[in-house]
């Protein structure tokens, strides 16, 4: 039986190798033959899983049009937990996606009680870092943006109890608004295709949203009113929620299909891919919604800096963008890292960069240049590269970051409307 992983926990436990067996998540490794040039996560392998990322490779290739959405809760500070995120949306849309963010202030005012002025104020907090960073798009809150609530509710359609109980363990205490809350993030999901068009959609996330991916993946496939079936010598459409008026729509688009009870065969020489655009606009017309099916990255956590998960509710395992000076020192030079007992182990076994909260962090984000990082985790294998020292390198850089973006998010603060 798989584990479930619960979305709102500050400790998830996840073993990514068992949840890619339990979940059907892919490996992204073989994507990154397809893509050319890669940004610094996919390199690093800190994306390491996916979902149906073939139909965006396809279209950053060939150029197709496609989206790119994530959502944040704005219940605290943006801090470097959130930055992997952010880089990947803004990587994405460099390569000819259509952005959007959701500010989550539902979810936030849902499951963590937290105030709408409150939301608003963080809201506008993640705002400024996205284009500081370089976002360009769509940047909506919950519960301003009707055309989502909406679609929320369609969605929420197609889930029932048991769907939320075996996702995510709600039971009988669960409040309503936690439940609408994840209908909320199945339309954010699909809401690009609403507003923006038909096309594949990336949802770049940490594998602790897995859930509401696939439940979105479902809902998705809910919605739809016909399946389309490759048979190999012919395609066959089976009708599923099709008004009969939406099935003659059918049989009229291709000629020479045969209408049965419940499904419509197509003569040979159509392909998948255009019986699929056809027949999504069918549905459209017919008041159906013709989405495709999301798909999903999955990045590794950032180590905190005292070892655990990186978690706002340990102050002392993460930066915040706003940190004062002697709190970024502090928490830097307390850091834990791979070093040994003594300097002398040290220097003769080397240290484990693998277990390191300050190598992680170079990796993750202070060291764009892939031979500085290889250099450095090899000094440091060798022994000949101190924790002190590496620390106080590493804090430099940080520093550095740090005055830098608080420099281009000053320069963009006049992007922010909320
Ligand atoms: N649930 C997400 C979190 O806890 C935030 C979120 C809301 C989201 N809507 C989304 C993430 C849509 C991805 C896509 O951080």
């Amino acid at each position: 039986m798989a584990e479930q992983i619960n979305p709102w926990s500050s400790t998830p436990k996840v073993n990514m190798n068992r949840l890619f067996e339990d979940f059907g998540i892919d490996p992204f490794e073989p994507q990154k033959e397809r893509l050319g040039d890669l940004p610094a996560f996919m390199r690093r392998n800190i994306i390491q899983g996916h979902r149906g990322y073939d139909a965006i490779s396809d279209a950053i290739v060939n150029k197709k049009p496609f989206h790119v959405l994530t959502g944040f809760m704005p219940s605290g500070h943006p801090h470097f937990g959130h930055l992997m995120v952010m880089k990947e949306v803004v990587w994405h849309i460099q390569q000819g996606g259509q952005g959007f963010i959701s500010m989550a202030d539902r979810e936030a005012h849902a499951v963590r009680g937290l105030s709408w002025e409150k939301c608003d104020e963080y809201a506008r907090e993640y705002m400024n870092c996205l284009y500081a960073l370089g976002f360009k798009g769509e940047i909506y809150s919950q519960r301003r943006n009707n055309a989502l609530k909406d679609l929320s509710f369609e969605a929420a359609c197609k889930i029932n109890f048991s769907n939320l109980s075996a996702i995510y363990g709600f039971g009988a205490d669960t409040e309503l608004a936690h439940a609408m809350s994840v209908s909320t993030q199945v339309a954010d999901i699909l809401y690009p295709q609403l507003t923006a068009g038909i096309a594949p959609t990336v949802v770049p996330v940490g594998i602790d949203q897995d859930p509401h991916i696939r439940l979105t993946r479902d809902v998705t496939n809910s919605l739809r009113m016909f399946y389309v079936e490759d048979r190999k010598t012919h395609i066959s459409i089976r009708a599923k929620n099709a008004s009969p008026e939406a099935i003659t729509a059918v049989a009229k688009a291709f000629k020479g299909s045969k209408k049965y009870e419940g499904h419509i065969d197509l003569p040979a020489g159509f392909t998948v891919d255009e019986v699929e655009t056809v027949i999504r606009r069918i549905e459209q017309e017919f008041g159906g919604f013709g989405f495709m099916l999301p798909s999903s990255t999955y990045h590794s956590f950032l180590m905190g800096l005292q070892g655990g998960k990186m978690s706002s509710s340990v102050p002392d395992s993460l930066v915040w963008f706003d940190d004062a000076e002697k709190d970024v020192k502090k928490k830097i030079m307390s850091a834990v890292t791979g070093g040994r007992q003594t300097l002398e182990e040290q220097k003769t076994l080397g240290g484990e960069p693998e277990k390191c909260s300050i190598f992680q962090l170079n990796k993750f984000h202070m060291m764009e240049d892939d031979k500085e990082l290889k250099n450095m985790c090899e000094a440091c294998k060798a022994g000949e590269l101190m924790c002190g020292t590496c620390k106080k390198e590493t804090l430099e850089r940080v520093r550095a970051f740090l005055s830098e973006f608080k420099e281009k998010r000053d320069e963009t603060a006049h992007m922010i409307e909320w």
